[in-house]
């Protein structure tokens, strides 16, 4: 076993045992403990007192040591043990995938060991029966966890919904929301449940066929093949997925969803060649199996506002900002006044990628001091304006009309009157706002009974700062 194979050991061991992934410190000083760092050498590299980094570490062996059921187990002895540890049915195999059955700390070498003995402290094991394997993970594309706060209700919501057999849940928000940081935080509470799960990321677009093949052959597992698939056959009308997504409870979580869509497109539009998502997706939720499809994505797929309801197996969640428990974000970067913090939390609506860039750039620039920050006139962009335009990118002319005009109004807008200005007959604004709606840009407030849209300051700063020409 090498470092790396290591963490990702103890990672897992952490995550059955506390039901969170270790955290990037954790990490460290793990790394640290292999290497034979001292603290004092894991603090300054990572810019914590020695103390709290000790604190931490003496956390992290007291997890360890009882998941191991090995009291001994120290920083001084970590590699060691490690090294020595016998491994039952975890095999670390490439491309991240782990398979995990239980573990026992013999000192047996021998990473690949079969015929495992049930280990009743394994609280994976305690949630499932102690036959084989208990669960594939095949998160290669998945980004490592990060410091994560709260959540409690959606991922509540989430595992809810898990539970209730929903077969395809749709997670939206802007980019840097937290859609994905939220749905790994999400795979330790419900892993239990499935047989498989696989997350894809469709930053490159992948087209829906070579999906497909790339999915079936991780969901076929180690299993024994009745017969070589033909990759053809998954460009077929029907659906070749389903059938192991009925043989074994598959949990398959694709992100970037929106890059098979359109810009300069109404939201949730296919590019030429993606159409068949679209009948993926409502083949997913229209048929009888018990895995779950979680989609990840800027804009809400069009086939979804249909298929979705209270008692329907399509659900979708709107991600809002953090609250106030955004604030770590500010402590974690040495920030000033913690009396100012809910205001920046505010002004930035808990956007949790946002916050930081914030936080950094308030560092950087006045030392932490977050009220000078909050003293200039101009809602500071920065390094937000790449991230925006990004969104804006994909709007079609109507929407950044739309947008344009909701940007210019200060109070919430009533869209039954619509400026003159504004070159849209009320069936088409109501098209585009739904549209704005379904790319989270725009939000609906009631008043007076009636309603309203707003957009945020955050992005009514961006169309502001946009040059006319961007605008037209
Ligand atoms: N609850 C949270 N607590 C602390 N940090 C968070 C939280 N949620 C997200 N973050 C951090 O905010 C950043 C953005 O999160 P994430 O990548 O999950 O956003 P996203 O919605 O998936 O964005 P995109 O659509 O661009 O992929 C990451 O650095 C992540 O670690
Ligand atoms: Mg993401």
């Amino acid at each position: 076993m090498d470092v790396e194979e290591a963490l990702k050991f103890t990672d897992h061991l952490a995550l059955t045992t506390t039901g969170k992934h270790l955290d990037s410190l954790q990490k460290a000083i793990l790394r640290g403990a292999w290497n034979n760092q001292k603290y004092k050498e894991i603090a300054q590299e990572h810019h914590r007192s020695e103390k709290y980094v000790k604190e931490v570490g003496f956390k992290l062996w007291k997890i360890l040591s009882s998941a191991l059921d090995d009291e001994q187990l120290c920083k001084a002895n970590f590699r060691a043990k490690l090294e020595n540890l016998r491994v039952g049915n975890v095999s670390l195999v490439g491309n991240g995938c782990i398979h995990i059955g239980n573990i026992s700390a013999e000192n047996v070498h021998s990473p690949e060991v079969s015929q495992p003995e049930p280990q009743d402290k394994d609280k994976f094991n305690e949630k499932t029966s102690n036959s084989e394997p208990k669960v594939h993970l095949d998160l290669a594309d998945a980004p490592e966890p990060n410091l994560f706060y709260n959540r409690t209700s959606e991922l509540t919501t989430l595992e809810n919904w898990i539970l209730g057999r929903t077969r395809l849940i749709t997670i939206l928000g802007l980019s840097g929301i937290g859609k994905t940081a939220l749905t790994l935080q999400l795979i330790p509470q419900i892993q239990h449940e499935f047989d498989r799960i696989i997350w894809r990321s469709l930053r490159n677009s992948p087209p829906l066929a070579s999906l497909q093949t790339d999915l079936i052959k991780s969901c076929r597992g180690d299993a024994p093949v009745p017969a070589p698939y033909p990759e053809e056959k998954a460009t077929a009308e029907g659906l070749p997925l389903l059938e192991y997504l009925r043989s074994h409870r598959c949990l398959i979580i694709l992100d970037d969803v929106q890059t098979i869509f359109s810009s300069q497109q109404l939201a949730g539009n296919y590019q030429p060649g993606y159409e068949n998502y679209g009948a993926f997706f409502k083949h997913i939720t229209e048929s009888s199996h018990n895995s779950c499809l979680i989609l990840l994505s800027w804009e809400k797929p069009r086939e979804i506002a249909a298929l979705e309801g209270e008692n329907r197996p399509c659900k979708s969640l709107q991600l809002n900002g953090l609250g106030p428990e955004a604030q770590e974000i500010f402590r974690e970067k040495s920030l000033a006044e913690p009396e100012k913090w809910s205001e920046l939390i505010d002004l930035y609506r808990g956007n949790p990628l946002w916050l930081n860039i914030v936080a950094t750039f308030i560092q950087d620039l006045f030392g932490g001091s977050v009220s000078e920050f909050l003293s200039y006139d101009t809602l500071f962009l920065g390094d937000l304006e790449s991230l925006l335009h990004q969104h804006f990118d994909r709007l079609t002319a109507s929407e950044q009309q739309a947008i344009a005009w909701l940007a210019n109004t200060p109070e919430p807008a009533d869209i039954s009157k619509i400026p003159e200005n504004l070159q849209l007959s009320p069936p088409e604004l109501l098209k585009v706002m739904q549209s704005l709606g379904r790319r989270s840009l725009v939000e609906t407030v009631k008043q007076n009974g009636r309603s309203h849209f707003t957009i945020w300051p955050v992005i009514r700063e961006y169309i502001t700062n946009k040059t006319p020409s961007k605008n037209e």
